[in-house]
């Protein structure tokens, strides 16, 4: 059995005939990588886990099953419907809604019915949710330090922060930010002084009895420069996946291991183009004797994303040709003369001795991040997963 086939049978679809296309993801890295931040933070910092975009590619549920039993405090996400889905399906950990939707009825009765906790970004939405709230509802405003995204502007956030303590129905449980990190440069002085914008807040709240029992500002890059300073709550997405680059990425004295495994195909046709008419309008350039395969993934799926210009078969690296179509990719098995039908095809990850490193493909592609990589594998391919203690 090839090991596309072992993988498709492990698959959740099992009982059911799919293209042989496996995104092989490892959750025990997540497991791993969450050990790793809490000893980096220490037992006190509290660590919310950043799981947006359906766990940045990796697949939400499955994930946050992961991370439920680490050493997370609390998951965050952006699209309502994801915190509905994890406390349906019996997540226990402090949800935090990132501020991603108007703060209306629908977010009033979320955060009731599921124990979710809502960022308000402004007083008007605060007191919308304020007057939707029939019972207590838990806040943690967001404050704009240097991202200029989302969140109060620091220079409003006194009054704000304090006016949001004091309506109806809402409890404070806290205060984020999400810093402007920019990619490749000494940030050190940036961060500072974007922590300092924040740190000066939690003074002046202080000075007026505002209690802010979790002050958080640390995603990936802030918590690799400085640590998590003297905030007592960290939000990480990349590191916990190991999204973290080598080359580019400074992650302190942290192991970092990835979850993106490999992205696998199967030819399920060869042959030799024998065609010697019209050779200028071919689909790509043709030889005589030219020998192509076809594996069942397009761009439908991300392909177009998620290559080098070349893919593994039988260990030697075959170049891909044409655009990748919806559904179908080529390749020039000319040298591989013996490869045929039912072959593995490797995109991305190892195959007996060769691998392709998600690092090529993403200098290849243009991207600075993995997760543009992870988040491009469409839900059509499959993920297989490997879990802690499986
Ligand atoms: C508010 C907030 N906090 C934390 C994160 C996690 O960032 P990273 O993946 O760099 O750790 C994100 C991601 O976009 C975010 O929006």
């Amino acid at each position: 059995m090839s090991s596309v086939e072992a993988l498709r049978r492990d698959s959740r679809t099992a009982g059911t005939v799919r293209r042989p296309n496996v995104f092989e993801i490892d959750l025990t890295a997540v497991k791993e990588n969450l050990d790793e931040i809490r000893r980096f933070v220490g037992a006190k910092v509290k660590i919310f886990v950043a799981m947006k975009a359906n766990a940045y590619g990796l697949g939400l549920l499955e994930a946050a099953s992961v991370v439920q039993d680490s050493e997370a405090d609390a998951i965050a996400v952006a699209d309502p419907n994801d915190a509905a889905l994890l406390r349906d399906h019996g997540i226990k950990l402090p949800i935090l809604l990132y501020a991603c939707a108007v703060l209306d009825d629908s977010i009033a009765r979320l955060a009731e019915e599921r124990d979710v906790i809502v960022t308000p970004t402004d007083l008007t939405s605060a007191r919308a949710l304020s007057k939707a709230a029939s019972r207590p509802i838990k806040v943690m405003p967001k404050i704009d330090v240097g991202l200029e995204r989302l969140g109060v502007p620091v220079a409003d956030g006194l009054k704000t922060v304090v006016e949001i303590a004091s309506l109806p129905n809402l409890k404070l449980a806290g205060l984020y930010t999400h810093m402007h990190v920019p990619r490749g440069e000494d940030n050190r002085e940036y961060i500072d002084w974007q922590l300092a914008r924040f740190s000066a807040l939690l003074g002046e709240l202080r000075e007026r009895q505002v209690r802010i029992d979790v002050a958080m500002a640390a995603s990936t890059p802030v918590l690799a420069t400085i640590g998590p300073g003297r905030l007592n709550a960290v939000d990480v997405g990349r590191m916990a996946y190991g999204h973290t680059r080598s080359d580019v990425d400074d992650v302190g004295p942290m192991r970092i291991r990835p979850t993106f495994i490999s992205l696998r195909s199967q030819l399920v046709q060869c042959k030799t183009i024998d065609r010697v008419e019209y050779l200028n309008a071919a689909p790509y350039p043709l030889r005589p004797g030219m020998r192509i395969g076809v594996a069942p993934i397009g761009y439908a799926d991300g392909i177009d994303s998620l290559n080098c210009g070349v893919a593994l078969v039988r260990a030697h690296r075959v170049p891909i040709v044409a655009s990748p179509s919806l559904e179908h990719t080529r390749l020039d098995l000319s040298d591989v003369p013996d490869a045929g039908a039912g072959d593995e095809v490797v995109f991305v990850g190892p195959q007996m001795g060769e691998c392709i490193g998600t690092e090529e493909v993403l200098q290849y592609q243009g991207f600075d991040q993995l997760t543009q990589m992870a988040v491009a594998v469409r839900s059509s391919v499959p993920r297989i997963y490997h879990r802690p203690g499986k």
